[in-house]
């Protein structure tokens, strides 16, 4: 069985895709190596946004080094996600939306897809800017789609910019202990290096390694290799 993780938030433009398609990247980089001998990536990205910001993206990346499907519409696949063929990691990038439930698209319709998708899900990763307009969607997606469910999850503050010193930061993590919900240790920085690069197309494991392309993705290193240690259920 593949273990599958969702990242959500009904929030838009809080880092989902940046964060999914990324993390499949260095996931997929050191699975690679696992693999001597190489062969398909057991990487799988999958996008149920029916924008398809996922695919759009893997489209401009030159060979992407693990596996992509987009399948807002495909229900039944997207119930047997955790057991596709020799896929060991799954990774879902899902759309924002409006409203209570993750039915209430703009698009109207990925209802179904998002159920599909968290009744497989063995984590969530939920990602929030350190900003006050983040908390209230972001406790809408833990209590109203994942606590009810059951789904572990765990919050990532993304796209922290240092340069804006840490008030906003720690009064984001104050917010998510005060919630009691697990808080990643990894704080994703903000650097401009990842709002080009998804608009060109690149992903953080190509990043030159300059100081910011480095920092850049240590981030996101750090980030996969702390949500592959297990996530504490205790908030702290
Ligand atoms: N850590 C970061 N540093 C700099 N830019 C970032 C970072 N994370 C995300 N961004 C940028 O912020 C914008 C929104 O990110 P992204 O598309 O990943 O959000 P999303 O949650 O998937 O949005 P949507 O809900 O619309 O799908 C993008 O331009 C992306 O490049
Ligand atoms: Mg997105």
């Amino acid at each position: 069985m593949a273990r599958v993780k969702v990242v959500i938030n009904q929030k838009g433009g809080v880092g989902k895709s940046t964060l999914a398609v990324n993390l499949g990247a260095v996931e997929s980089d050191v699975a690679a190596h696992a693999a001597a001998g190489g062969g398909e990536s057991p990487v799988l990205v999958v996008s149920v946004d029916p924008q398809g910001s996922a695919t759009w993206w893997a489209d401009r990346v030159r060979s992407a080094p693990f596996r992509i499907a987009q399948a807002h519409d495909d229900v039944e696949s997207l119930r047997r996600l955790h057991a596709v063929a020799g896929v060991d990691h799954v990774i879902v990038d899902t759309p924002g939306w409006i409203g209570d439930s993750p039915g209430d698209n703009r698009n109207g319709g990925s209802g179904e897809a998002m159920d599909a998708v968290l009744s497989v899900a063995d984590l969530a990763v939920v990602p929030m800017l350190p900003e006050a307009l983040s908390f209230d969607p972001t406790a809408r997606t833990v209590r109203q789609v994942l606590e009810p469910r059951g789904i572990p999850f765990v919050v990532v503050v993304n796209a922290w910019d240092p340069r804006d010193g840490r008030t906003d930061l720690l009064e984001t993590c104050d917010f998510v202990r005060s919630q009691g919900w697990p808080l990643a240790r990894t704080v994703v920085r903000r650097y401009k290096i990842h709002t080009r690069a998804s608009a060109e197309g690149v992903l953080v494991t190509e990043y030159p390694r300059t100081r910011a392309g480095s920092q850049a993705r240590d981030d996101i290193q750090r980030l996969a290799l702390e949500l592959s240690m297990g996530v504490r259920s205790d908030g702290s």
